[in-house]
């Protein structure tokens, strides 16, 4: 049996899963999706949905984790073996792996709009929609800073747990928490701020549709990296005295707080400017806000360069505490299953992220032509596995927790085996055998025919 780690501190638990949750998500699609669905009405269902979906899932993925200590494949076959439920760790393993491998892709561009915005190109009179368009179908740049990301992710991963993801989690946690804080401070001043918060916090409760409510649900779940195996991998590192709620509950507090951040960032940036439209989902990011922050701080260059500087720098470090726990539960599997040392592992799931990863880059510019299903490669992995693979995994997790698990197991580790008072644990399992799979089944119907 392959030695594991684990994690050295609580502070260090609750910023690794914390590190995971905050990624692109947060930046940019929390603050669209507000803007388009009625604003503060919107964030109220957003928290009811983290409330009794997201976090009662996410206590479920860590009683798996936990109760094994071990990968999530062998988790779940530890739990029930000889068991089809088996599929559920084998959806986490897998979807992990596709998501990284366009993931890593998004990643290199936010690290290239860092060195760039650094670099001070981005301030120069361009058109930033053919910067990006020439950017992103380039065959060679966009895969030369996606391996140089994933490079950075690799060396964290090989240091193990304690010393690479504790530890760097540690540092770029607090990081990006002061870098928001700066951004929100200096946003204060912007002359798009009231319209930017007003437009952001109005509640309007005609635009609440079903469809709002299920893409609520569905940003809970991508938001909070539930259903891939990350946080259930994370879990089996934990001490026996982390308390499993009380995690799940920091987890989404900070998700949640830095996703309303960024919108208080990215709103009033967007409204000093005439003429921009608020809810325009990924170019919002990489075309429309480089284009805001040059005009918004024309009279004062020097703060527009750092405004935009540190935003790109946020994005990154964001993305960066997301990949590396992509990268765990593969790297994870194939040590403890395979046999392998750590480091060959974490070299091999590297090498088959890079080489998937340069094919879904390059599907967006020079191989464009060849479809599958219609979607070029990188919006395949991304179809498959974000919109099917996924919300099937979520709903295994919580029948398998809710039905399957035997109760007095998962009383257990949520009470740390009766050390710790917990009130609400019926109303936890009732969440977690009804309002979750359901919920999660309308979001998977209502996806599947819109698309
Ligand atoms: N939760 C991340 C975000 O909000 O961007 C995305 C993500 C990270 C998804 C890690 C999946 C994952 F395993």
């Amino acid at each position: 049996m392959a030695h594991r780690g684990s994690f050295g501190s609580k502070i260090g638990v609750v910023l690794a899963a914390a590190g995971s949750a905050v990624g692109l998500g947060n930046v940019w699609r929390f603050p669209t999706e507000v803007g388009n669905n009625g604003g503060a009405a919107f964030i109220l269902i957003y928290l009811a949905c983290v409330l009794f979906i997201g976090i009662p899932v996410m206590v479920s993925e860590f009683v798996i984790g936990r109760s094994t200590h071990a990968n999530t494949i062998g988790a779940f076959r530890k739990l029930a073996p000889k068991t089809w439920w088996r599929i559920g760790g084998i959806e986490g393993v897998f979807v992990a792996f596709f998501i990284f491998c366009y993931y890593i892709i998004v990643s290199g561009w936010t690290l290239h709009y860092t060195v760039a915005s650094f670099a001070n190109h981005l301030t120069a009179d361009q058109d930033y929609k053919v910067y990006f368009q020439d950017f992103v179908t380039s065959p060679w740049e966009p895969v030369v800073y996606a391996v140089v990301f994933m490079l950075m992710v690799h060396v964290i991963i090989v240091r193990g747990v304690q010393n690479g993801i504790e530890r760097c989690s540690k540092l770029m946690m607090p990081m990006l928490l002061l870098i928001i804080a700066v951004l929100v401070i200096c946003s204060f001043s912007m002359s798009g701020f009231t319209e930017g918060m007003s437009f952001m916090l109005r509640p309007d409760f005609s635009k609440v549709t079903t469809t709002v409510v299920l893409s609520a649900v569905g940003q809970a779940f991508y938001s909070l990296s539930l259903a891939m195996g990350c946080l259930c991998t994370y879990a089996s590192y934990f001490g026996p005295d982390t308390n499993l709620t009380k995690t799940a509950m920091s987890v989404s507090l900070i998700d949640t707080c830095v996703a309303v951040l960024c919108g208080f960032i990215i709103f009033p940036a967007v409204f000093s400017v005439p003429g921009v439209e608020p809810g325009e989902g990924p170019g919002l990011v990489f075309i429309t806000l480089p284009h805001v922050f040059n005009i918004a701080f024309h009279n004062v260059p020097l703060i527009g360069y750092v405004f935009s500087g540190l935003f790109y720098l946020l994005l990154l470090l964001s993305a960066l505490t997301s990949a590396i726990s992509l990268h765990e539960p593969v790297t994870a599997y194939l040590h403890e299953e395979w046999h392998l040392s750590r480091h060959r592992a974490a070299c091999l799931v590297t090498l088959g992220c890079i080489l998937l990863g340069v094919a879904c880059s390059l599907s967006m510019g020079v191989w464009n032509d060849f479809r599958i299903f219609g979607l070029c490669l990188f919006d395949l992995f991304d179809f498959v596995s974000a919109k099917i693979i996924l919300p099937l995994g979520g709903i295994i997790i919580c029948l398998f927790v809710g039905w399957k698990l035997d109760r007095q197991l998962v009383y257990d580790e949520v009470t740390n085996r009766g050390a710790l008072r917990i009130r609400f644990f019926r109303l936890y399992l009732f969440l977690v055998r009804w309002v979750a799979p359901i919920a999660i089944a309308l979001i998977f119907i209502n996806e599947l025919l819109n698309s």
